[in-house]
């Protein structure tokens, strides 16, 4: 470990100093016996020496009171055979193998951190990732000590019906005597970040999967009490996954039991313990009357990612933290791959794009900018971001481009081949694949080490009278950490059409051009003033294009692109510039910026009443993108006038057209079928719902009514929710009404309420900050639940514009009051809800003033957490 000279005084761990570790820990046998208050906690592991120069071994240990620690038969004795320490104790031996027995306690009620073992609605549940096993027993707590566990629950509670824990059940006592012990093994070696323990009363669903090798596998899906009839579509969903897996990458499950636990108090979507996956209930619950088609999705997806990682994480495991994005890129990709298959291609990509441009540029902006494989960590924790997820899997995606579905395949079944029970690095995983290809990646290997999102320019101009030369220029602007920057490989998938919308020859190889250095260009035999690029299909780079379109050339794409992606595409670049354009004339660069936005607005209109695309495809068209998605195009936003340029944008495309609108939403109105969750249901409510959204941004009476009336009727959440969100629009009485009327019929569902949450959250009223206090009154609220925190400062922070910029600071003390407050409770949710403020050197000035007020105000606050201390610290210099 070393001191950090760029970040804090804070301990801060580097990459390149890995070393391996000096122990091993062969086998552990590990017994609970529980109690909210105090639960017991021994661990008796055989331990063999790895580095036989070695004569101390570190254990890790955290919030842990030490009853007794023995060597073979030997009782240790303080300060002469081990010491404690900070963050765990440093015992003195020279054995080469050893039993080491540890006992000691935690308190499972106290723990608010979510983090290690926690007692929340009447149950145990556990949380170890990434190093929260520490905070349950002295272990070498790191990612490449791989060991097998068997693990004794012990339970005086006859109520905790189930005590669960990874691997098989091989006994259990039942109740008897006033306890019941079960005892679960798990064969597969794994890193301690993989234990889990849920220990409480749960209502069962059981089902089974057989494997493509006819083995049975016995699925258990365990939620709360009453809610078995919200568990099928998770269980459905599994089997997919798990055939799915089968049939693209030959993957079977190696269990004889797949276990799922839904909980209401977890940090994150859900994680993938060995055998025994922990959930967050709102990636788990769902049925027609509470669930959205979208939380439909995102089941599937986070059931699926989760089972991914049996193989792409917890077989091949990572080495070290810093290899995070080994699994996580990996698994992500997968589970995008995944939900393409299921639903659809399009929307499924353009879902994960706008993540990208929202979320992940933005964090690739700021002062936590880093490689999707970081260099340099406090707080692992503060490294769980899009960036190692998403970023990660659009590296890999490009992985898949270059080498081919086959070629990826080939390296898949490599890295299996050379590394299944390994902890091992991305170059590990990037090597399996270039040696299968006989690949050359090492430029390739570029994406892992550098931050920041390279920027491409294009320019186009002519060559003799008859050609024309598009040159790619790409931009790495130095971040806070790399002042310098390389160039990389980027994949520039594209089409180019001529002024008849003729799509010109290209002579790329699957339309792709490859740039493997800083500048190339493409000469294409057409005039100049005729070319239109589509560029970046599929987004098929993670990178941001500069190209200056014209509103005509915009309008060539969406008549003439042959793919839907670039169609969608180029819908969304005219709204950007025509926002762009509004923004800019609020500053008084253009006086006849309204009648100009009125044109253009109904050329583009025009061209989008004459698609014939499929419902879906539409809903997505018809999207105006985010304001955030914008932030990365102007410089010092001010995001309240980017709000109302927005906002114009949207009022004009609706008035537009409103006759179009009508029509859709009258027609797939008509004779609704009985809730299901498939395509072409999911494809007509999504237009459906969009054409609401936008009609109720008109100035029509008309619309009022059909979105009272659409609650009214609604016999599903989407449907509902559809009409609330436009209700939300017009913010009058109607939306009051509906919003009291949703909190009567759904008060007790504490998934469906965080929907209600979010959306008081995002209101404009005037007087916010006064409800907000209000609703954290409201019994379903509690600051210890993550879910409930994230739905209502949450959605404030990240998505409430006039709320949280207002001009006098306001939004952002009531933020900053709120974290001093949240990072004693939970720090890991404290430390992501800052983000809003981590990204203050995007606004205007005088927003940004305001925004560093408040951190310093915070980096003033004693006993912060390391979380939002590594994170002030870099916002700050
Ligand atoms: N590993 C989990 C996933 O991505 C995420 C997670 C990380 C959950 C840390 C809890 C704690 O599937
Ligand atoms: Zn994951």
């Amino acid at each position: 470990m070393t001191i950090s000279s760029t970040t804090s005084p804070l301990l801060s761990k580097k990459r390149r100093d890995y070393t391996p570790p000096s122990h091993t820990i062969e086998t552990v046998d590990l017994r609970f016996e529980l109690s909210p208050q105090e639960t017991k906690v021994t661990a008796v592991s055989t331990i063999k020496r790895i580095d036989t120069q070695s004569s101390v071994l570190f254990l890790d240990g955290k919030d842990l009171c030490l009853q007794s620690i023995k060597i073979d038969d030997q009782i240790l004795t303080e300060n002469d055979d081990y010491k404690m320490l900070d963050n765990g104790l440093e015992l003195y031996t020279s054995l080469a193998t050893f039993t080491l027995t540890v006992v000691n306690t935690i308190k499972p009620i106290e723990n608010t951190s979510l983090e290690g073992l926690y007692y929340s609605n009447n149950a145990y549940c556990s949380q170890c990732e990434a190093e929260g096993f520490r905070k349950i027993t002295y272990f070498l707590d790191r990612p490449d000590v791989l060991a097998i566990f068997t693990v004794s629950i012990v339970s005086t509670a006859e109520a905790d019906t189930y005590l669960l824990s990874n691997g098989n059940l091989i006994t259990d006592t039942g109740f008897e005597n006033g306890e019941r012990t079960c005892v679960w093994e798990d064969p597969f070696p794994k890193p301690s970040y993989l234990f889990a323990l849920v220990a409480g009363h749960f209502d069962k669903l059981v089902d089974e999967f057989t494997t493509q090798s006819g083995k049975k596998i016995a699925l258990e899906l365990f939620v709360d009490e009453g809610r078995l009839g919200q568990g099928q579509h998770a269980l459905d969903s599994l089997k997919k996954a798990m055939s799915w897996d089968e049939q693209n990458y030959g993957l079977e499950y190696d269990l004889d039991i797949y276990m799922i636990v839904a909980v209401d108090f977890f940090n994150m979507g859900a994680m993938e313990n060995k055998g025994l996956n922990v959930f967050n209930s709102k990636f788990v619950l769902a049925d027609a009357h509470t669930a959205t088609d979208e939380d439909y999705f995102n089941v599937e997806a986070v059931i699926a990612h989760e089972y991914f990682h049996n193989w792409t994480g917890n077989r091949v495991t990572c080495r070290d933290w810093f290899q995070l994005s080994l699994k996580e890129g990996l698994t992500v990709f997968r589970d995008q791959q995944f939900s393409a298959d299921m639903y659809s291609d399009l929307v499924t990509r353009i879902s994960h794009v706008n993540v990208m441009r929202e979320n992940q540029f933005a964090e690739d902006a700021g002062p936590m900018s880093h490689p999707i494989r970081p260099d340099e960590v406090v707080e692992m924790s503060n490294f769980y971001t899009v960036t190692v997820y998403n970023k990660g899997a659009e590296v890999i995606r490009m992985l898949h481009t270059l080498l081919g579905k086959a070629g990826f395949r080939k390296g898949m079944d490599e890295y299996f081949a050379r590394h299944d029970g390994q902890a091992v690095t991305c170059d590990d995983f990037v090597n399996a694949m270039q040696d299968a290809n006989g690949a050359d990646l090492s430029h390739f290997k570029r994406w892992y080490s550098q931050s920041g999102t390279p920027r491409v320019r294009v320019e186009q101009a002519s060559t003799g009278d008859s050609q024309t030369t598009l040159s790619f220029t790409q931009i790495n602007t130095p971040t806070r950490t790399q002042a310098q920057k390389q160039d990389l490989y980027v994949p520039i998938k594209l089409e180019c059409f001529d002024k008849n919308g003729h799509k010109v020859d290209t002579r790329l190889k699957n339309d792709t051009l490859v740039m493997n250095s800083a500048s190339t260009a493409l000469v294409l035999d057409v005039p100049n003033e005729q070319i239109t690029p589509s560029l970046l299909q599929d987004f098929s780079a993670p990178v941001l294009i500069e190209y200056d379109y014209t509103l005509s050339q915009l309008l060539i794409i969406i008549e003439f692109a042959g793919n839907d992606y670039a169609k969608w595409e180029a819908s969304h670049n005219a709204y950007i510039m025509l926002i762009k354009e509004i923004y800019n004339a609020a500053n008084g660069a253009n006086n006849n910026a309204d009648m100009q936005l009125r044109q253009d607005i109904e050329k583009l209109a025009t061209a989008i009443k004459n698609l014939t695309v499929a419902p879906e495809v539409l809903a997505q068209i018809l999207s105006v993108p985010s304001a955030e998605s914008l932030y990365s195009q102007i410089e010092k936003v001010d995001p309240i006038m980017l709000y109302h340029a927005r906002h114009k944008v949207v009022v004009q495309l609706s008035n537009t057209l409103h006759h179009f609108c009508i029509r859709h939403y009258l027609r797939l109105s008509q004779n609704p079928r009985p809730y299901a969750y498939e395509k072409q249901q999911v494809n007509n409510r999504s237009l459906k719902n969009t054409c609401l959204h936008l009609l109720a941004h008109s100035s029509a009476e008309t619309v009022a009514p059909l979105i009272a009336l659409q609650y009214k009727n609604a016999h599903n959440m989407s449907d509902r929710l559809g009409a609330l969100k436009a209700a939300q629009v017009t913010q009058d009485d109607t939306f009051d009404s509906l919003m009291i009327a949703f909190e009567e019929q759904f008060g007790d569902d504490a998934v469906v309420m965080d929907k209600w949450f979010a959306m008081q959250a995002k209101s404009s009223k005037t007087d916010i900050l006064a409800h907000l206090d209000l609703l954290q009154a409201h019994q379903q609220y509690s600051i210890k639940n993550p879910n409930k925190v994230r739905s209502l400062i949450g959605s404030f922070a990240f998505y409430n514009t006039l709320g949280f910029h207002q001009i006098d600071g306001s939004g952002y003390k009531y933020l900053t009051d709120y974290l001093i407050t949240l990072d004693k409770v939970n720090p890991q949710i404290a430390s992501r809800l800052m983000t809003p403020l981590m990204q203050f050197s995007r606004y205007a000035s005088t927003n940004q003033v305001l925004i560093k007020a408040q951190l310093n105000r915070l980096y003033g606050v004693k006993g912060l957490s390391k979380d939002l201390f590594e994170k002030i610290s870099k916002a700050l210099i």
